[in-house]
């Protein structure tokens, strides 16, 4: 079996759905289920023998450690963390706990676990971590695309503490010789992806009526992955990437926040015109800019591409429209998302349990 971390967030719930769809092989899902963790997006796994929830913080070593002795899995892909740019802005504190704090306790229970494997256990043993671009820093527009030798250069504390986390990881296993992979992707777009992040805001609020709000002049450039792409990408790298390697992910879709902007009222005023026959993009309104908004990142992918023969399946348009069309058919699951009424689960069928 795997252990997956942050299972029940965006990227982490939509791996577990894609890794089970594919095979049988059962998953271990450790999540904290902070505000961005849903047990709603695994819904569709109620009773599923082969997917087992825990409720628990990567930061508490001997919960680790002891579902590790329990469950024995063969990998640990570690996508819990805090993730939410603005949040880290407003209290950063929380993204060196989970991130660097956490990612720390994480790697030393899995090393102490790996250590008391036999010599073919060890050796197939994985440990792959999942990070962002944002740790190289910003991009000006004419410059080359992110490679994975590019400096570190993190400019928000969301983006310091997944930097520094990823420093952990490459030093356990230049220092321990743990089997570590990592992956570093851009912007990641689909289903279940939080409301609050640009793209799921802007169908909702549209949807709603609301103001549409761009910050800044909307320049700011992102490379856009299709989150089910970012899924085929890990199991990729789990498969066959090298170890001690990191390996870029992106969608090869460089595009201006405004753009994007544009890109999904074009698809609401086809799939869900409004009332009066407008354009949705009426709702599109200027704000503030972020503090050191990174004007730029763009992701080069051809490692992953030239040595394990990766590629997106999704190009923007297709990706963009299955996306709209999953918001437009799960209008409950965004109710419960704003209403607050996911984060019941964990009130009602929570103690403290654990698998
Ligand atoms: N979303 C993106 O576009 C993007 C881009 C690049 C990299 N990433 C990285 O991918 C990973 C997943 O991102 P996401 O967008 O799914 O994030 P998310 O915020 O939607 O989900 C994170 C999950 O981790 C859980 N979690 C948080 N702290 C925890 C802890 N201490 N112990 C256990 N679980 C904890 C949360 O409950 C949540 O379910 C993160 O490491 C993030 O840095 C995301």
């Amino acid at each position: 079996m795997i252990l997956v971390t942050g299972g029940a967030g965006f990227i982490g719930a939509n791996f577990v759905l894609d890794w089970l769809a594919q095979g049988d092989e059962p998953v271990l899902n450790l999540d904290k289920l902070t505000y961005a963790g849903n047990r709603e997006n695994l819904a569709s796994l109620d009773g599923d023998a082969r997917h087992t929830f825990v409720h628990g913080d990567i930061g508490d070593s001997a919960l680790v450690a002891d579902l590790l002795a329990r469950h024995q899995p063969r990998a640990v892909i570690n996508f819990a963390a805090e993730s939410h740019v603005d949040r880290s802005i407003h209290g950063p504190e929380a993204f060196i706990q989970t991130n660097v704090v956490g990612t720390l306790r994480l790697l030393e229970a899995v090393r102490a676990y790996w250590g008391g494997l036999n010599a073919d256990a060890q050796a197939a043993f994985r440990f792959l971590h999942v990070s962002t671009d944002e740790v190289y820093g910003s991009l000006a527009p004419t410059d080359p695309a992110f490679t994975e030798d590019h400096v570190f250069e993190p400019n928000s504390p969301y983006s310091a503490s997944k930097a520094a986390s990823d420093h952990l990881v490459r030093a356990w296993h230049h220092t321990y010789g743990l089997p570590v992979l990592t992956t570093n992707c851009s912007n990641n777009y689909g289903p279940y992806h939080f409301p609050e992040k640009l793209i799921p805001l802007m169908i909702v609020n549209a949807l709603a009526g609301k103001p549409l709000p761009i910050y800044g002049d909307g320049q700011q450039v992102r490379d856009w992955l299709y989150v089910k792409d970012h899924c085929s990408a890990i199991r990729r790298v789990l498969e066959a990437g090298r170890v001690g390697e990191t390996y870029n992910v992106g969608g090869w879709n460089e595009k201006p926040n405004l753009d994007i902007v544009h890109t999904v009222c074009g698809l609401l005023d086809e799939l869900r015109p409004r009332a009066d026959g407008q354009s949705y993009s009426g709702q599109i309104t200027y704000v503030k800019d972020r503090p050191g908004h990174d004007r730029r990142y763009a992701i080069d992918a051809r490692k992953l591409e030239r040595e394990l023969g990766w590629k997106p399946a999704e190009t923007f348009d297709t990706g963009i429209r299955k996306t709209v069309q999953w918001y437009l058919a799960n209008p409950e699951w965004v109710a419960h998302v704003q209403s607050g009424a996911y984060r019941d689960w964990v009130q009602t069928q929570y103690a403290g349990a654990s698998a």
